[in-house]
């Protein structure tokens, strides 16, 4: 392990999280990736089970509307040490997943959906973030300044999730994406959830350098329901914890193509991203984005072509970059959410969303609310 830096010691009562967060965080010396799940690979680790889903709940013809292979043929495995959370082994049809990153990088940021820049920036001025941003991206030199493509670090779809006050409200809302709806209550049905309402999404956009602070996904009024999470581009490492910030977290690579479903005991564990790969110079883009689809789409399909031109664009991004999407069904039967409460003071873009992008960031002490109501650190 020469030049690595040893998987650091847990001892138990110690915020363990924050421990092995920090240690996957870290550049120099690069951390050592042997106890990182790969599910990708051959999957021989005590840890691990493969899973069976419910071939019966989806036919062929749909999943492959929504650019899924077949349930029969999904990879999916569970853990041990977290009963109710599911991992599915990219699932997409050659091709398909280029629909789904062309929709969170030219579609989703799109008015009337909510994003970072929307912080600080009026709405002429975040308008058309994709027309604003290709021409830059086409043809971007080194030095030029990020365009507004680069700069997006959130999304939020259909109930708009309030970052200060960690709430959703019925009169903060935007019809949910009709696609991504159905994308969501399909791997939903597969995974034991017939009927699941995508409510609201989440977009998380990292660059090289960006991670996501250690949380817990508590803000939706029913737990009983699924959180589904949809990874594009440049692998990451995902920690799953547990539900108290000492319990040792396990470490697992998400690449291009991946599903995460936290339901069950899983739902409400603290998870985070402490980093981004840096791809392989001599492979760029994951290889299972360098196909286009096999089949035709027809005009039924939820999914569609995506152009060479849009594609060199989101290839362009993606080389640097990762796209998270995840979907949430916030009310159960019976439920509803209580209108805006008005907010003291403007909401700053430092405050909104809980990226880090910097070692020096990491010092800062990120606030998110924990299962008690109280503000964690991350
Ligand atoms: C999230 O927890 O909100 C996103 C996790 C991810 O980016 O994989």
């Amino acid at each position: 392990m020469l030049g690595k830096m040893a998987a650091p010691v847990l001892e138990h009562g110690e915020d363990a999280f924050r421990k092995l967060f920090r240690f996957y965080k870290r550049r120099n010396p690069p951390p050592d990736f042997s106890q990182v799940i790969d599910f990708s690979k051959r999957v021989d680790d005590e840890r691990v089970f493969a899973t069976e889903l419910d071939h019966s709940s989806l036919g062929e013809v749909a999943a492959c509307s929504a650019g899924l292979r077949p349930v029969k043929e999904w990879r999916a495995f569970g853990l041990q040490a977290h009963p109710g959370f599911i991992f599915i082994s990219n699932p997409f049809l050659p091709g398909s997943q280029r629909y789904w990153i062309k929709q969170c990088l030219k579609a989703y940021p799109q008015k009337p959906n909510v994003c970072n820049l929307d912080m600080h920036m009026s709405s002429t001025e975040t308008e058309n973030i994709w027309e604003k941003s290709v021409e830059s991206i086409r043809k971007k030199g080194k030095r030029e300044p990020r365009t507004l493509l680069e700069k997006l670090r959130w999304v939020t779809l259909g109930y708009h999730y309030n970052w200060d006050t960690k709430t959703y409200s019925a009169d903060h809302y935007s019809p949910f994406p009709p696609d991504l709806h159905t994308l969501s209550q399909t791997v939903a049905a597969a995974c034991g959830f017939p009927g699941f309402q995508a409510e609201a999404g989440i977009l998380n956009y990292y660059r090289s350098d960006s991670s996501l602070g250690i949380h817990v996904d508590e803000s939706e009024l029913d737990h009983t329901l699924p959180l589904l999470s949809f990874s594009f581009g440049q692998t990451a490492v995902f920690l799953l914890g547990g539900t108290k910030r000492q319990d040792p977290p396990t470490a697992m690579f998400m690449r291009s193509g991946d599903l995460m479903v936290m339901s069950g005991s899983s739902r409400l564990l603290y998870h985070a991203v402490p980093c981004i790969l840096p791809a392989p110079a001599c492979q760029p883009l994951p290889s299972c984005l360098d196909q286009r689809l096999e089949k035709q789409p027809v005009s039924e399909d939820l999914i569609q072509d995506v152009s060479e031109e849009d594609w060199a664009v989101c290839s362009r991004y993606l080389q640097t970059s990762r796209v998270n999407m995840t979907v949430r069904q916030v009310l159960g039967p019976g439920q509803t959410l209580p209108t805006t409460q008005p907010l003291v003071g403007a909401v700053s873009e430092s405050r909104s969303g809980y990226h880090d992008e910097s070692e020096e960031a990491a010092q800062n002490v990120k606030k998110r609310k924990n299962e008690s109501g109280s503000e964690v650190d991350c």
